[in-house]
């Protein structure tokens, strides 16, 4: 009889689990969104997705700039190792950098001392977030950060000018992953690159929300579809891949 009664137990709270982690939004069947055949809506989703899917991988729902001092966390040193990942950029003095989904500029500020002759472009979908950045410059007296109001497909950044891309925890939530990179791609130098840091999602230890992870192969398999060309994975974050692409002659 307990075993019986164990089982249940298990069985509710494996369908309780379930629910929780999914939504159902019939809606979006039916709404006409005429989105180009690569992308897919689906009514059943992840909770923390948009029911977008790109080459089989669910969008996650962006991260609103209310949750803004999220990113600033004093614990994100520890867990993110931010000065290593700069390091890791190899930045040289007279390089255009964009962060996209920059957020706060918790990366931009830190990238722009070693830009000294070049500058960082901030990119953000969000006003609120871009204010905020406006905000630190002045405190910071730091003049080589420019922000830019991006849009969910295109990051307005200009053609051909840019030497690195730098994507932080941000690729994700793009609503339109494949317009984004077309455009980033354009606004490479030939010889630029393009750096995603992402929580590896291959890792089941690793306690992120599982569409805010990415594996490697994936990010891969999405980046070889805009003709970037996969250089190297260095792995060398406790929790995040640091994957390096370039736009080859
Ligand atoms: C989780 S935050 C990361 C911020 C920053 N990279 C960091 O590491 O602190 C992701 C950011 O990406 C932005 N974002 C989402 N989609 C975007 C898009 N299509 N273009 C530019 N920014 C976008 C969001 O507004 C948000 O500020």
């Amino acid at each position: 009889m307990k075993k019986y009664i164990v089982g249940f137990a298990v069985l509710i709270m494996a369908t309780v689990l379930f629910l929780v982690n999914f939504a159902y939004e019939p809606d979006l069947l039916a709404t006409d969104t005429n989105y180009p055949s690569y992308y897919q809506e689906k009514a059943f989703h992840s909770r923390g997705g948009i029911g977008k899917f790109y080459l089989g991988r669910e969008i996650a729902q962006v991260m609103g700039h209310q949750a803004m001092r999220w990113l600033e966390r004093p614990s994100r040193e520890n867990q993110e190792h931010p000065s290593a990942v700069v390091q890791a950029l190899e930045l040289k003095d007279t390089d255009i950098v964009a962060d996209i989904g920059a957020g706060t500029g918790y990366f931009s500020f830190r990238m722009a001392p070693f830009v000294s002759e070049g500058k960082v472009l901030a990119v953000d979908i969000q006003p609120e977030m871009l204010d905020v950045i406006e905000s630190l410059k002045q405190q910071k007296q730091v003049t080589n950060i420019e922000t830019v109001l991006g849009e969910v497909y295109d990051p307005h950044l200009p053609e051909n000018t840019i030497d690195l891309v730098l994507m932080v925890d941000t690729y994700h939530e793009f609503a339109f992953p494949r317009e984004m990179m077309e455009s980033i791609f354009n606004s490479l130098k030939i010889g630029g690159r393009v750096i995603l840091v992402e929580y590896r999602r291959e890792d089941p230890f690793i306690m992120i929300k599982p569409l805010h992870k990415m594996t490697q192969k994936q990010v891969k398999k999405e980046m070889k579809t805009v003709g970037l060309q996969w250089v190297d994975t260095q792995e060398f974050l406790p929790q995040q891949h640091f994957i390096v692409f370039a736009k080859s002659g």
